[in-house]
């Protein structure tokens, strides 16, 4: 089976071809265009930017990957496409194309949660694509998955963890109730004068300041909200506001190159702290067989390093699973996986037929029930 997917949310423009072959991902293709340098000038993304960069980007990389493998409606199966949340013009670019495409072609087209997907990042295994060096990075990721599986999905719009007693099952047993972890990183990116996207240079800098034993002097300590609250849920927005008053408190953290570094890497270590114990704290509560780590925070190394240590540590029985960083990442090759368990899955085939027809983007979609 021969999957065609689509990814426009919001700033990265992809497009991805799976082959599956009895349970086995191979990827074809996976192309990437990021917009960093679009956005860039103006500290966070445009939407309407976003969209127009779409628009131009989708058909090149559409075109491109048809004419490189030869497609033609007799060898693909299914179209997936990221149907929501995120932003509506950019949604709609994708969309439409993807129903332009399951028209013209006559396929059924199917809609992915984009959460769905970054959870699905875990969802295969390929040994043909060239993935990015730190594919292998942990002995542990090549683990199959078990069911139930608690997954912590950190990006710029969510922070959620999410219970899967099976397949495309999904609980929300905690979650953020303000700013998501990746937005604080961008916001406290911005406080710091480090530019867009926050996260990859707010980690950037907190890496240049790894003597943890000096930090105590400098009396940067930030708080660790939520991590006593007794439930899973959590809040980043006043850790932001907290960087903000240090900085207004002590400018000369903004021209202090280790200040700058030893804030970022307090910041980092805080929003971790709160992260891992939220998640051994929901493993406790709901033992699940494997952790899933997803979503563009993910691609954190401190993260992955530091969860993968904690679980290690407070429950050696289950298994950790983390995506390559590339598929951390916003990509379309998740959007296929995850289309693919939903149509495999499916008792009735058919309503995928004529999805061009049905299919809306939708800023707002809701993953699950709630716990
Ligand atoms: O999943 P994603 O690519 O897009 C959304 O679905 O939102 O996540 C983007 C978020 C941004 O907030 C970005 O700053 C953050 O992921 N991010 C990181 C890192 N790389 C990306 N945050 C911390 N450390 C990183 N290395
Ligand atoms: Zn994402």
């Amino acid at each position: 089976m021969n999957i065609l997917s689509i990814e426009t949310s919001c700033d990265e423009t992809a497009v991805a071809l799976i082959e599956v072959k009895n349970n086995k991902f191979k990827i074809i293709e996976d192309f990437v265009s990021s917009q960093i340098k679009v956005h860039a000038p103006f500290g966070g993304v445009v939407p309407n930017l976003a969209a127009r960069e779409h628009l131009k980007n989708l058909p090149l990389l559409l075109q491109k990957t048809i004419k490189k493998h030869k497609l033609a409606s007799k060898n693909i199966d299914l179209i997936a496409v990221t149907q929501g949340p995120g932003l509506i013009p950019a949604l709609l670019i994708g969309t439409n194309s993807a129903k332009a495409l399951a028209y013209a072609w006559k396929k059924p087209l199917i809609g992915v949660h984009h959460i769905a997907g970054h959870i699905y990042a875990n969802f295969f295994q390929d040994s043909t694509f060239p993935l990015s060096a730190d594919a292998s990075n942990s002995s542990r990721s090549n683990l199959s998955i078990k069911f139930p599986a608690l997954a912590l999905i950190v990006s710029g719009g969510h922070t959620q963890l999410i219970l899967m007693k099976k397949h495309l099952d999904f609980k929300i047993v905690g979650e953020t109730l303000d700013d998501a972890a990746g937005e604080a990183f961008d916001k406290v990116a911005r406080i710091l004068d480090l530019g867009y996207p926050g996260g990859p240079a707010v980690a950037a800098e907190a890496a240049k300041f790894p003597n943890k034993s000096k930090f105590q002097n400098l009396n940067l300590k930030l708080p660790r909200p939520m991590i006593n609250s007794g439930n899973l849920n959590f809040s980043f927005s006043g850790l932001k506001t907290a960087v903000l008053y240090t900085v207004k408190n002590n400018p000369k953290i903004l021209k202090s190159k280790n200040l700058k570094a030893a804030l970022c890497a307090e910041f980092q270590q805080a929003v971790i702290d709160v992260l891992i114990s939220k998640t051994i704290k929901a493993a406790k509560k709901y033992s699940p067989k494997t952790i899933l780590l997803g979503g563009g925070v993910s691609a954190n190394q401190e993260l992955r390093a530091q969860l993968g240590e904690a679980v290690e540590k407070n429950m050696p029985n289950i298994k950790y699973k983390i995506p390559a960083t590339r598929y951390s990442l916003d990509n379309a090759t998740m959007i296929a996986v995850a289309g693919y368990f939903q149509y495999k899955l499916a008792k009735n085939k058919k309503k995928f037929e004529n999805n061009w027809k049905n299919l809306e983007a939708a800023a707002g979609l809701y993953l699950s029930s709630r716990a």
